[in-house]
Formats: structure tokens, C-alpha cells, sequence
């Protein structure tokens, strides 16, 4: 484990995971929006050794990820001006960009697509090492397949301990939900997967980008998915989850008539109000600080070994796009409405 507080007092830490890195090893590493598990992206046994540590399937692609707009060029056949424009807007920053891809990308790595995922992100610590690796890194979140994404240093430990060559601890995660996909590949562009960077924000770039159908619907195995990490279940807590919607009023009167054993997943300051055991996850009305304590709270329902648990959920606009999703597919797509 590499503790970093600051990256120049950090330096030697720093160099020794990103040798690891440029060695082949698999390393955890903090990201602004999720701790990503990192690799080099274009050597194949590496990849391969990332969705072994995972146990994710291999037909779903990891996103690359580069310290400079510059770094792209060789990974991919087409960069379309739009890039720039987003680039410019977006990166450093929670935002993923889907291109044609190189052959120099394995395709271990794409996941044997002909398309690649890339980002840019923001965390001083991702950047410093991906510099200092030399090389682009695949990275997808750094969590058993399946689980909630980790969001510190511990969730890594909890996760991936033994199966890893180093965990680098940077601190929490500042957005706590994983990057907004967007591909360019398809035209009009459309958003695989909403995140910090909202669709209002994007259609300021792109006048008539829009959100993929399966973003909030349910998809079966024999439809065609845009994004393969649609398919899967996925940021679930081994507890059954059942979203709830309606106001706080509504659902304290469903939760008093409720009956066997439960928990309940709400926002901050309501637990005084409701009779059992609760785990807060942010405050109503502040999507921003509900994405960034969500997947925290998805591990504790099975910390407190709770076995059914109902989620308040509210109104999702902007960054509450990626919370609802995220929520959606932790339920499996159970919801109550009490409107
Ligand atoms: O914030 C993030 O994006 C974090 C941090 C570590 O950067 N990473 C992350 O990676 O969330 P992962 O692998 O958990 O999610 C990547 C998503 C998956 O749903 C995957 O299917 C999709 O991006 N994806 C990757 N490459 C793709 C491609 N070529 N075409 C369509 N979808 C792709
Ligand atoms: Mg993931």
C-alpha cells in the first residue's frame, strides 16, 4: 500500500507503483470519480490479468486512460473535431469518449471491439502516475465484479487484497460515481452511461446528443446493447434493494406498515424520524453529495448484513442522472411508486 498526501512529498511512492505499472503489474489507484484498477493498456497479459483480479467477463472493454490530449492520436484511427471541443470543456474531468480504436490497442483490451474508451482524468495522483508509467493505463473501477466501485483506499483492501500488486491511497473520491460514457461512434453522439459531466453540459458541445434507451430501462440478454457493461448486473449489494419514490411523507408511511425484517437507505437527517436501522447516502435535494457518498452506502447494507433494504430515491436531475442509474441497477430495477 502507497499512502500519497501530496505528490511532491510522495515522489518515491509515487515512482515505485508506477514502475510496477510500466512492469506489467496491477495496481488500484485513486480517480476523482471512482479508485480504478490500473494496468498497461497496451500490453495484452496485463489486460487479461485486470478482468482475472476482477472476475469480470471479457467481453466488457476497460477505459484507457492518458495524461494528454496528444497521447490519443496513436490509439485511435479518427479524431474528430468534436473531440477537441469536448476535450477543451471537459478533460481533465469525469468524462469517457468512445473512438475508433488502433491496432496498437489490444484486444484484450476493447474487449474484442474495434472501438476504444478513453478519458482524461483529473486526479493529481492518476495523472502523475500515468506520466510516470509512460504508458496509457487501463483502468476499469477497482471492485470485484458485480459489487458497488470503491471509492477509498479500504473498499480496494475489502475487495481486491491478495489479488493485486499495490494499492495507491489517495484519499476519498471526490464525485464517487463512475465517468459519463459518451460515444462518438454512432451519430448523433449518445451517452452509454450518465456521470458528473450531464447531459446539459455535453449538449452545450453537441446541440443533439442524447441519452442511450438503456440507460434507464431494462435490457435483456437477447437485445443488442450499445455498451456490454449494460447487460451485467451491477453496484449491487448482495441485499435485495427496492427503490422507493415519492416524498419523505409517503415514505414513512410505507416504511410504519412494512413488516419482517428490513433496513432503509435515506438522505441525511431523516433517520431520526424513521424507527429502524438507516444508512444515509447524502442529502435530498444535493445529487452531488448523494453520488458522492452512494456506493459507501451500498457496502454497508451488507456490512450490517441487512438482507432487504428500501431506498428513498428522489427527483434525478443533472449529476441525479447517474445516481438514479446507479440505483436502478443496484435494484435490479425494483421500484415502488408512491406518487
Ligand atoms: O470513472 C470511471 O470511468 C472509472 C475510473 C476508474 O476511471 N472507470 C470505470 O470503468 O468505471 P468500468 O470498466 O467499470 O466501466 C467502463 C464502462 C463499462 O460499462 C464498459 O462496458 C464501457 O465503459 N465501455 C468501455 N469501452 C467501451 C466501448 N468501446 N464501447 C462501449 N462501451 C464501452
Ligand atoms: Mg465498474
Amino acid at each position: 500500500m502507497f499512502k500519497i498526501e501530496t505528490i511532491e512529498k510522495d515522489r518515491d511512492q509515487l515512482q515505485k507503483a508506477a514502475d510496477i505499472l510500466a512492469r506489467g503489474g496491477l495496481v488500484a489507484i485513486p480517480t476523482e470519480t471512482v479508485y480504478g484498477l490500473a494496468a498497461n493498456a497496451l500490453d495484452p497479459e496485463a489486460a487479461k490479468a485486470i478482468y482475472a483480479a476482477k472476475g469480470r467477463p471479457s467481453d466488457n472493454p476497460l477505459i484507457v486512460h492518458v495524461s494528454a490530449v496528444e497521447e490519443i492520436r496513436p490509439l485511435v484511427t479518427e479524431m474528430p473535431k468534436e473531440l477537441f471541443s469536448l476535450a477543451e470543456k471537459f478533460w481533465p474531468g469525469p468524462m469517457t469518449v468512445i473512438l475508433p480504436k488502433s491496432r496498437l490497442v489490444p484486444k484484450e483490451t476493447s474487449g474484442g471491439l474495434d472501438t476504444v474508451a478513453i478519458r482524461m482524468p483529473s486526479h493529481p495522483v492518476a495523472r502523475e502516475l500515468i506520466r510516470l508509467a509512460g504508458v496509457p493505463l487501463a483502468a476499469p473501477s477497482a471492485n470485484l465484479s458485480g459489487s458497488p466501485s470503491p471509492t477509498c483506499a479500504q473498499h480496494c483492501i475489502d475487495d481486491l487484497d491478495g489479488r493485486v500488486d499495490a494499492i495507491v491511497d489517495g484519499g476519498e473520491c471526490e464525485v464517487g460515481v463512475e465517468s459519463t460514457v459518451l460515444t462518438l461512434c454512432s451519430h448523433p453522439p449518445k451517452i452509454l452511461r450518465p456521470g458528473a459531466v450531464t447531459l446539459e453540459q455535453l449538449s452545450q458541445v453537441l446541440p443533439d446528443v442524447y441519452m442511450d434507451e438503456g440507460v434507464f430501462g431494462q435490457v435483456g440478454d437477447d437485445v443488442k446493447v450499445s455498451s456490454p457493461g449494460m447487460k451485467y448486473r451491477h453496484y449491487s449489494p448482495k441485499a435485495r434493494v427496492i427503490l422507493v419514490k415519492g416524498d419523505f411523507e409517503s415514505f414513512q408511511k410505507f416504511i410504519q406498515v412494512q413488516e419482517g425484517e428490513f433496513g432503509v437507505l435515506c438522505f441525511q437527517g431523516e433517520e431520526k424520524s424513521l424507527p429502524k436501522v438507516c444508512i444515509p447516502y447524502g442529502v435530498n435535494g444535493d445529487p452531488a453529495s448523494q453520488a458522492k457518498h452512494l456506493f459507501d452506502a451500498l457496502r454497508q447494507v451488507d456490512e450490517d448484513n441487512l438482507k432487504l433494504v428500501y431506498a428513498r430515491v428522489s427527483d434525478s436531475e443533472g449529476i441525479g442522472q447517474a445516481v438514479y442509474n446507479r440505483l436502478l441497477r443496484a435494484a435490479a430495477f425494483e421500484q415502488i411508486d408512491l406518487e
